[in-house]
């Protein structure tokens, strides 16, 4: 790896578990606490995934390390629907680095369907994912964090854990469940030196939604809402995670940070949306108009 000035951004000598950390925001941050210096695990569903993940990771940080005794950067498969994997993808952090210092969830899954059609059974797979799958790997790497009394868990909120984005309610229950999962989380465990913090990444297309917002009705509103005019891209993402597994935030705790764009910012959108008939102006065609 290439020499780094140590700033209050550094990770050298943490080590991070990333859960879905093969792909997308996950595979992102990954990478981005490498560069920081990190050790790390990425965690997920697809061992393929994972395998071709660890690789590109290697290739990226310049690191020769994935299969020493002493890796640098090497994964895991991981269910967060189940207590055993987690149990196990968390002792093999501890196995292989020694310690447990960074925890992310970022493993996740999305679903849109209008909701009468929403079974509770979709409904719970989502829900098992976000939310238990968080406070199963949150309570795993907390006992160890605890003893060493020290830690960070940063959870994946979303958008839809503050404004409604239609059609993903088991997704918008999930991710504000997130949020209640976080305080809770930072208020009871901030004693034993654990902080624990959340991020609201706005719309990043990745393979959790890239078919619903690119090239999409849905995504021409999206980026009409965003001030910035783009989706963001995953390693704008990380640099958030970074931040808060670092010392530089040190006293932020139970905290949400919203990495958007400007999307939630943004009240009425940007004055050439269609509907202004392109310049601000009074509506052409009013929606729900007749
Ligand atoms: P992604 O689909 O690239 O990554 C999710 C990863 O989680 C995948 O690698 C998947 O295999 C893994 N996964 C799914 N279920 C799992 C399970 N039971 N156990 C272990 N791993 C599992 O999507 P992305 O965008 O990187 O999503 C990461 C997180 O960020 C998710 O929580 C998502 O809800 C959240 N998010 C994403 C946004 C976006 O615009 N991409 C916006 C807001 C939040």
């Amino acid at each position: 790896m290439t020499d780094r000035k140590k700033t209050m951004f550094d990770l050298s000598g943490k080590a991070a578990l990333i859960s879905g950390g093969a792909s997308g925001i996950g595979l992102a941050i990954a990478q981005a606490m490498l560069e920081q210096g990190a050790k790390v695990l990425i965690a997920s569903r697809n061992q393929d995934k994972v395998e071709a993940a660890v690789k590109q990771l290697a290739r990226a940080t310049e690191t020769d390390q994935i299969d020493a005794a002493a890796p640098i950067v090497t994964g895991t498969g991981l269910d967060v629907t189940s207590d055993r994997s987690v149990e196990a993808a968390v002792k093999r952090t501890v196995d292989l680095f020694g310690r447990i210092d960074i925890l992310v969830n970022a493993a996740g899954v999305m679903l849109r369907k209008p909701t009468f059609e929403l079974n509770p059974a979709d409904f719970n797979q989502i829900y098992d994912t976000h939310v238990t799958g968080s406070l199963r790997c949150a309570k795993a790497a907390g006992h160890l964090m605890r003893e060493q009394h020290s830690g960070c868990i940063i959870n994946l909120a979303s958008i839809s854990s503050f404004v409604d984005l239609i059609e993903v309610a088991a997704y918008a229950a999930a991710k504000n469940a997130v949020l209640g999962l976080t305080r809770a989380l930072a208020n009871e465990w901030a004693k034993f030196g654990i902080r624990v913090n959340a991020i609201a990444p706005g719309f990043v297309p990745t393979d959790i939604n890239r078919k619903m917002i690119e090239n999409t009705d849905r995504g021409r509103r999206i980026l009409e809402h965003t001030p910035m005019g783009r989706f963001g891209e995953a390693r704008e993402i990380a640099g958030a995670a970074v931040f808060l597994a670092s010392p530089a935030a040190s006293f932020v705790n139970g905290h949400t940070l919203v990495v958007d764009g400007g999307y939630l910012a943004s009240g009425i959108g940007d004055s050439t949306a269609w509907w202004t008939g392109g310049d601000g102006s009074a509506p052409a065609i009013a929606p729900g108009a007749e």
